[in-house]
Formats: C-alpha cells, structure tokens, sequence
C-alpha cells in the first residue's frame, strides 16, 4: 500500500475534558465499535481519582495503568484512528498541552450539567492557539442539565469558539427522548442502556411539521423540539467543512456516552470531516507528511514502573515518510544513529512490536535515557519541531540534597525526570541553587517518590516565593543590563536559555517597566 494510501487512512485526535465529564466513558464506546475491546470496563482510566492525592502509590500505580491508554489505536470502516489519551488531571496538564502538539484535531466533552469548566477552558485555549479542528460533545443528556442554547452561548462564551449544533436533543433527564439530526434531518429515539448495535432507532422525518414527530415523541416535546431546531438552523451558520479544518468552526453534538447514545453520530460525523495526518512545523521548514524520508518527534515520555527496569518509553509522533523497525535513524539532538529492535503501537489495551509505521501514528520506543520530550528522529536532516514548549510553572521550590552521599543519584534522576518533562528545573546565576517548577503540587511528592525509588537519591524541599518564570528575549545588550541590574532574579533552564524568576506580578511590571527592549515570555518558545 502506498504511503499516501496510509496517510488518507489515518485520524490522530486526541479526547479532552474536565475530570468526570466522560471522557474514558466515551473514549471505551469508540473502542467498542471499533471492535478494538469486546466489553466494557476493557479501558482502565487514565485519571486519577480525586480521592487518591494523598496516597501516592495509587497516583503512581493509576500512572502506570495509563502506559497502555496512552495512545488506543482501532480501525472503524477502513480507516485507523489513534486516540491520544490525555490526563485529566490538572497538575498533570502540561502532559495534555504535550499530547495535544501529536493530535489532528480534538473532541472536548462537556457535562450538560456543569457547562463549560475551567480545565476545559485551558486545554481549549492551546487547542485555538494551534487552529486545531474542534468537535463538542455534550454529554449525560440523561440527566438534568443546562438548556441547549444557553450551552452554546456558554461554548461561545467561555471557549470561544464559533459552534454549529448538528444534532438537537428532545428533552432530558427523565424528559429525554432522544436527538434530531439536524445535518441528516432525522430524530433518533433514545433508549436508555442500548447495546452496542443498538444505537436508539432513527426515524426519518425531513420536515419537522409532519404529524409524525407527535406519534413518537408526544406533543409537548414535539412542539419544544419544532421551535428550537428551527431557532438552531436560523440561529447559527451553516457547517462548513472547511471553517471546521481552520479551526474557525466546531460542530456540536448531544447524547449519552455511558447509554451509548450519540456516539455512533458523532464517529460517523468524525470520520467524514476529520483532518488526515497533517504537516508539521519545525525551526527550519514545514513537514509534509507525504514526504518519503521519515521524520518524527517524541512528545511524551513515561516511565516503566516496574522497579526492576529502569527503561522508559518514548512516544513519537510520526510526521512524514515510513518508520521501519531495525533501521538506522539520527537522533538530532545527540547526532549519532539509533536503531529500535522493539518499537510498539498501542491497539486499544494491547501492545504489540510493529514492522513500520506511518504519518498519525504513535509509536512507543524503549528507551534508556536517551530521549527528551521535543527530541526529533530523521533520516539524517537536522530538523527541530516547533510546538512543543515548557509553560511557566505556578508553583516553586527549592530543592537541596538531602543525603550528601548521594549527590550524583540525584543529580541524574533530577535531569532525567526533567527531561520526561515531570517538572521544570531552574538554577539561579548568582549562587547555583536549584529550583523546581510544576504546575501542581502533586509533582513534588511524584519527584520526592520517585528519586528515591528509581534513583536511590533524597531530597528535601524548602520553600520560594515566586511568581512565574519568564523565558527572555533581545538585543544582547538588553539582556546584560537585565543580568547584571535583576542577578538576584535569574536563572537558567535545564537548556541552558535565561529565565526572569518573578516573586510578584508587581516585579514582573516592574522588569518590563525598566527594560523595555528585553520581551518576557511565560513559555519557552516565543
Ligand atoms: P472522565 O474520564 O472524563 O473523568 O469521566 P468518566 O468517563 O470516568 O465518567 C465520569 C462519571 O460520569 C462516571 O461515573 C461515568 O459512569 C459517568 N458518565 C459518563 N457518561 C455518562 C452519561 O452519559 N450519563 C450519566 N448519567 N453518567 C455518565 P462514576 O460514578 O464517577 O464512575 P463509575 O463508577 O460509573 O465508573
């Protein structure tokens, strides 16, 4: 088969949500009909429980679970989706803004009940920086929930997204009966629970004043039902596909991950319209998957758990051209050749050690230290991929060794869990003391475990007040007089580029104020 036969075959998305809108629910419905899982309950989540952020070992255990929910690959009418998972959790978010540099497009599940929440909100902003194509679910249609124009508006609002309702629900909660396709003018009853085939009981019925709407549905809903799809279709614009692909468009769907209503829609819609594996940015040029030299970039890195081996897996995204297990590739960073005995894709809950690879898919490479997060394989160009930033940590602390025998342990399970991107590490220019940054609390206790484990190191925390760190660009002159008027305040990153530690917003304005030739930005690609 061609590579370009492969390439039209694929669709890479990742799933977003806020922790319990029904994202590992949906993403196990998919999976079903794909026949990549025959019963539910087959996908472990990939969350971690609210409950479980004091007891660590289950953070880590429910860690582990995910190597597998990384990526879900299943094949559904010819064609091969990849669904990159992405945790939920928000001090895990800087994982999911990593995940999203390897997805096509993305599909956010809202609550019908809670509406727009905040975690969607960030994810969401990433997704628009970037055009990702949207597509939203509203989900729980069978519980009590916000009224369907004013989520929309609340979409519109909060997201800011422009949105194209393509399906519209009859009721909810006890009062659901099921949704009116818009796009395929049909109404599909919904009947709770339904098996996987049995995806409700579509009726056509192309004009919505025929008597008919009233046979299945009963008057009342069917007088809402007229009024409101008729509001929908004056309302908001047609779909375009096009718009969608700019990511200037997101059709909207309702049903019910967990009755297995709405989704058949949605993956059938999702196919359809669903952007192919596309090009890619680096430093140097743009990279067309149908390109015959392979390149591809690592944009996650797990650690195994299992203690008795300390290798990790990289996953990489593939960007163009063939990637063939046992071949000679060049790790642009450490310029010298690689080659994979073992690459992995991932079919649902199963893994399993693949010939060749093409543009969308993500392969898993054991790994032995060797990668970080943003590391490119090629066939011999030197090309950096763009996309892949660090944002500004929220949260800092100093960290000091706590077992002097041990400094060289620790200072290699430092680098390494920064280079899998776990937190970010600064040293500061005047005095060489070091400083993690993460963007939640949880990761401090995830580095404190894990040095120990892995690495046999300790260390201790102390406390820092600090605000953001800014990565900062210029003239070089600039750059000095900043350096050597602000020394208390920088440091560098593990890459060795200068960052502006701010202790306040007040210090930020400040630095700004008095060197307006130097530009602060909160994320390290600019
Ligand atoms: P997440 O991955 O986004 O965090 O959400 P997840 O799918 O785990 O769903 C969160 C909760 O919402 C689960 O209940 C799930 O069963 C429920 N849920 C998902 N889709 C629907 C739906 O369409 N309608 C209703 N009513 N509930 C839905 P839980 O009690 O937290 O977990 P579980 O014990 O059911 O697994």
């Amino acid at each position: 088969m061609s590579i370009q036969t492969e390439i039209n075959k694929r669709r890479t998305f990742g799933i977003i949500s806020h922790p319990d809108a029904g994202k590992t629910t949906l993403t196990e419905k998919l999976l079903l009909f794909g026949g990549a899982i025959q019963v539910a309950g087959a996908v472990k989540s990939n969350k971690i429980k609210r409950s479980a952020t004091s007891d660590f070992m289950e953070i880590e255990k429910q860690r582990g679970i995910s190597v597998a929910t990384s990526v879900m690959g299943f094949e559904y009418k010819g064609l091969k989706i990849n669904i990159l998972d992405t945790p939920g959790h928000q001090d895990f978010a800087e994982d999911t803004f990593r995940t999203l540099t390897a997805v096509d497009s993305v599909i956010v599940v809202i609550d019908v009940a809670k509406g727009v929440e905040t975690q969607t909100e960030k994810l969401v902003k990433v997704c628009r920086m970037r055009k990702t194509p949207i597509i939203v679910f509203i989900n729980k249609l069978d519980r009590e929930g916000k009224d369907g124009f004013d989520l929309l508006d609340e979409l519109e609002e909060k997201l800011g997204l422009t949105v194209r309702p393509l399906s519209w629900p009859v009721g909810m909660g006890q009062r659901f009966k099921g949704v009116y396709n818009l796009y395929e003018k049909k109404l599909v009853l919904f009947r709770p629970h339904a098996k996987q085939d049995d995806t409700g009981e579509a009726i056509e019925i192309t004009d919505l004043d025929s008597p008919d709407l009233e046979q299945h549905i009963g008057e009342n809903a069917a007088e809402e039902l007229r009024e409101e799809a008729t509001m929908a279709d004056e309302v908001y614009p047609e779909f375009d596909k096009e718009a969608y692909l700019n990511g200037e468009l997101s059709p909207v769907f309702f049903g019910s991950a967990i009755n297995n209503f709405g989704v058949k829609e949605l993956l059938d819609c999702f196919i359809e319209i669903a952007p192919t594996p596309l090009p890619r940015e680096t430093e140097e040029r743009i990279i067309n998957p149908l390109e015959d030299k392979f390149a591809g970039f690592v944009f996650k890195i797990h650690a195994n758990m299992d203690p008795k081996h300390r290798d990790r897996i990289a996953f990489m995204r593939i960007c163009s051209g063939k990637f063939e297990r046992n071949t000679n590739y060049l790790h642009v960073r450490q310029n010298r050749k690689m080659k994979f005995a073992n690459p992995t894709t991932f079919m649902a809950s199963k893994k399993e050690v693949i010939e060749a690879a093409y543009p969308g898919d993500v392969v898993g490479l054991y790994d032995s230290g060797n990668f970080k997060i943003g590391d490119s394989l090629t066939e011999g160009e030197v090309l950096h991929f763009k996309g892949i930033p660090s944002f500004s940590p929220e949260q800092f602390r100093f960290v000091n060794n706590a077992n002097p025998m041990k400094a060289k342990q620790l200072a290699k399970g430092l680098t390494q869990l920064m280079d899998e991107g776990v937190a970010q590490l600064f040293i500061k220019e005047i005095n060489g003391r070091k400083i993690i940054g993460t963007v939640g609390a949880l990761q401090f206790e995830v580095i404190q475990y894990r040095l120990k484990h892995e690495y046999g190191a300790s260390c201790q925390y102390e406390p820092v007040n600090l605000h953001k760190a800014c990565w900062v660009s210029g003239e070089e002159a600039a750059l000095r007089e900043l350096t050597s008027r602000r020394k208390r305040d920088m440091a560098k990153d593990k890459d060795g580029n200068l960052v502006f530690l701010a202790e306040s917003a007040w210090t930020l304005q400040m630095a700004q104020e008095n060197h307006p030739e130097v530009r602060f930005h909160t994320t390290s690609e600019y």
